[in-house]
C-alpha cells in the first residue's frame, strides 16, 4: 500500500513500535496514520447478584477517522469459567447455545464464547440502555461525538460475586464490521465514577476492566475500494483511475463480477443478495472501484486557488452513510475554507497539519453517498489561501498526496500522468 513512502512518519512509527511491544503481540497491529487510535471496551460492574454480577459494557471509538458502518460491530469473548448470560439489555448474544442443564429460568446465552451485537433502532424503550440500539453503527469522534460510543448491559451468572473472585473474560475479538481489529487482554483499571446528569450525585463502579482494540490495514490486506481521478482548468484531459485499481472486469485472476447500468437484471441483483453482504455490487468500469474521488483544480487567482472534490458511488446495494474522506495536501491549514462539506484539520501524531477530514453535512443530506446513478455523488469546493513561497503548479503540487475513503487508502494515478 506504499506506506514505505511515508517519509515524515518513519521515525515516530519506529518509536511507537518499540513502545508498543509490551502491549501488542504483533507489531503490525496499528494503523500508521493513527498509531494511538483504538476502540476501547470497558466493563463496569454496577451490582453483585446472588450468582454473579451486572455489568454495563461500553465501547468507545477512539479511531481518528475510521467509523463503524452498517451492519455494525460484533464483539466476542471467551468466559474464564462456566459463566452464563442470564439477561441482556441494549444488546444481544447471537446464539443461545446449549442451556439444557438449566430448569426453570433459562439463560439468554450459555455459549462459552458468546458473540454480542447491538440491537436495531426502534427497539422498545424498556429494552434500551443509553447509547444502545444503533444497529452497531458508530461514527468517529470528529464527525459526531454523541454517536461514537455504544453500550449494553449484561447480567452474568455462575461468576464470582466479589471483586476478588470475578475472573475477567478472555480472548476478545471485535469485528467492526469486517476484520483487521486486534484486541489486547482485559486489564483491571481504577473503577469508573459516574456522575448524574444534574451533577448532584456521584456513584462508583464496583469493579472496572478495559480491553483495547487496534486496527491494522496490514492485517486486512483487502483489495482497494476507491480510486482517484485528477483534472485541472489549464488542461482539459481528465487523468483517469488506473485500470484495474480495485479489480478487473474480465479474464484475469483479479476479475470481479459487475453490473452494467440499465441491464434488466439490475433490480433483482441489487435486492437479491441481502443487506448484510459487505462486498459491494459494483457498476462495470475500467477501475472497478465502488467509490471514486475526483479532484479538479478549478481556478487560480492571486491570493487563492480553488478545488472541486466529487465523490461518486459506483456500487449498487451499498449506502455509505456517515462517509468520510481524508485528504493529505501540503496547503491545508486553518485558513482553508470548505463549502459543501464539514472540514477539520486532523492533528494526527505522525502528521502535524497536512491531513484534513471532510465529511457530509446532515442538513444538506450529503452525509449519505447514494448508490450508483444520477444521485450517486456528493460535491464540495475547497478554497485554499496561497502561500507564495510554496505555491506552484509544477510536479503535481496542486494535487493531493493521498486520499482515504472511510479510512481505506484510494488508488492514485501514477505521478507521471498528472495534468500539467
Ligand atoms: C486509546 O485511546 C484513548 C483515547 O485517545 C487514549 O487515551 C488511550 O491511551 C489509548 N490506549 C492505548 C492503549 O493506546
Ligand atoms: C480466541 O478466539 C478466536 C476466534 O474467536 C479463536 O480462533 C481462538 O481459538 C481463541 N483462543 C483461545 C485461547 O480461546
Ligand atoms: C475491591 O473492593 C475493595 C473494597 O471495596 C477495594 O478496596 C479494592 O480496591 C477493590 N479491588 C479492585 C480490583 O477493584
Ligand atoms: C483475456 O482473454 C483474451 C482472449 O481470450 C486473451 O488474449 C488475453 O491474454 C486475456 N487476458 C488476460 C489478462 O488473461
Ligand atoms: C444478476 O442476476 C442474473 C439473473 O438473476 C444473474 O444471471 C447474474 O449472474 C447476476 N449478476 C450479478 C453480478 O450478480
Ligand atoms: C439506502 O438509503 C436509502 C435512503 O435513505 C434507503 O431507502 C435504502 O433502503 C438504503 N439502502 C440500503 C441497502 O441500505
Ligand atoms: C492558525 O494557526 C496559526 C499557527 O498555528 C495560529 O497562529 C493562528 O492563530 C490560527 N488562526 C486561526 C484563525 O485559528
Ligand atoms: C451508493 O449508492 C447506493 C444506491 O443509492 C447507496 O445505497 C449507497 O449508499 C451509496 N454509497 C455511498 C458511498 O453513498
Ligand atoms: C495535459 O496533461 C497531459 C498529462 O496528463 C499531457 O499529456 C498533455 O500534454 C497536457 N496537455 C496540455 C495542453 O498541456
Amino acid at each position: 500500500m506504499g506506506f514505505s513512502q511515508l517519509p515524515k512518519a518513519t521515525p515516530s512509527i519506529l518509536f511507537l513500535v518499540l513502545l508498543s511491544c509490551t502491549c501488542f503481540t504483533s507489531t503490525d497491529a496499528y494503523d500508521p496514520l493513527d498509531p494511538n487510535g483504538n476502540i476501547t471496551i470497558k466493563w463496569d460492574v454496577i451490582s453483585w447478584t446472588p450468582d454473579g454480577y451486572v455489568a454495563v459494557v461500553t465501547m468507545n471509538n477512539f479511531l481518528a477517522f475510521r467509523h463503524i458502518p452498517s451492519p455494525g460491530w460484533s464483539m466476542r469473548w471467551t468466559w474464564a469459567k462456566k459463566e452464563v448470560i442470564w439477561n441482556m439489555v441494549g444488546g444481544q448474544a447471537t446464539e443461545q447455545g446449549d442451556c439444557s442443564k438449566f430448569k426453570g429460568n433459562i439463560p439468554h446465552s450459555c455459549k462459552k464464547n458468546p458473540t454480542v451485537v447491538d440491537l436495531l433502532p426502534g427497539t422498545p424503550y424498556n429494552q434500551q440502555v443509553a447509547n444502545c440500539c444503533k444497529g452497531g453503527v458508530l461514527t468517529t469522534l470528529v464527525q459526531d461525538p454523541t454517536k461514537a460510543a455504544a453500550s449494553f448491559q449484561v447480567s452474568v451468572g455462575r461468576a464470582g460475586t466479589t471483586n476478588r473472585t470475578v475472573k475477567l473474560p478472555k480472548n476478545f475479538t471485535l469485528k467492526a464490521p469486517g476484520p483487521g481489529y486486534t484486541c489486547g487482554p482485559a486489564k483491571i483499571v481504577r473503577p469508573t465514577k459516574f456522575i448524574t446528569p444534574d451533577k448532584r450525585r456521584v456513584t462508583v463502579a464496583l469493579m472496572t476492566w478495559k480491553v483495547v482494540c487496534t486496527y491494522s490495514q496490514f492485517l486486512v490486506r483487502k483489495t482497494p475500494t476507491c480510486c482517484v481521478t485528477l483534472s485541472s482548468f489549464h488542461n482539459n484531459t481528465v487523468v483517469p483511475c488506473p485500470t484495474c485499481s480495485c479489480g478487473c472486469q474480465r479474464n484475469s485472476s483479479r476479475s470481479r463480477r459487475c453490473v452494467n447500468p440499465g441491464t434488466p437484471h439490475l433490480a433483482s441483483n441489487v435486492t437479491s443478495s441481502g443487506t448484510n453482504n459487505l462486498s459491494p455490487l459494483v457498476q462495470c468500469t475500467k477501475h472497478m472501484c465502488p467509490t471514486q474521488v475526483h479532484w479538479h483544480v478549478m481556478r487560480n487567482s492571486k491570493k487563492y486557488w480553488r478545488v472541486k472534490v466529487t465523490v461518486t458511488n459506483f456500487s449498487y446495494r451499498m449506502n455509505y452513510s456517515d462517509w468520510n474522506l481524508l485528504v493529505q495536501h501540503h496547503n491545508f491549514n486553518n485558513r482553508t475554507q470548505v463549502f459543501g462539506f464539514n472540514y477539520k484539520l486532523l492533528a494526527l501524531d505522525a502528521y502535524t497539519n497536512d491531513i484534513a477530514m471532510l465529511w457530509g453535512i446532515k442538513s444538506r443530506h450529503n452525509d449519505i453517498l447514494n448508490q450508483a446513478g444520477p444521485k450517486g455523488n456528493v460535491q464540495a469546493e475547497l478554497l485554499f489561501r496561497k502561500d507564495k513561497a510554496t505555491f506552484t503548479f509544477d510536479k503535481g503540487w496542486a494535487f493531493p498526496r493521498r486520499i482515504y475513503f472511510n479510512g481505506d487508502i484510494c488508488v492514485m494515478p501514477p505521478p507521471d500522468a498528472y495534468p500539467f
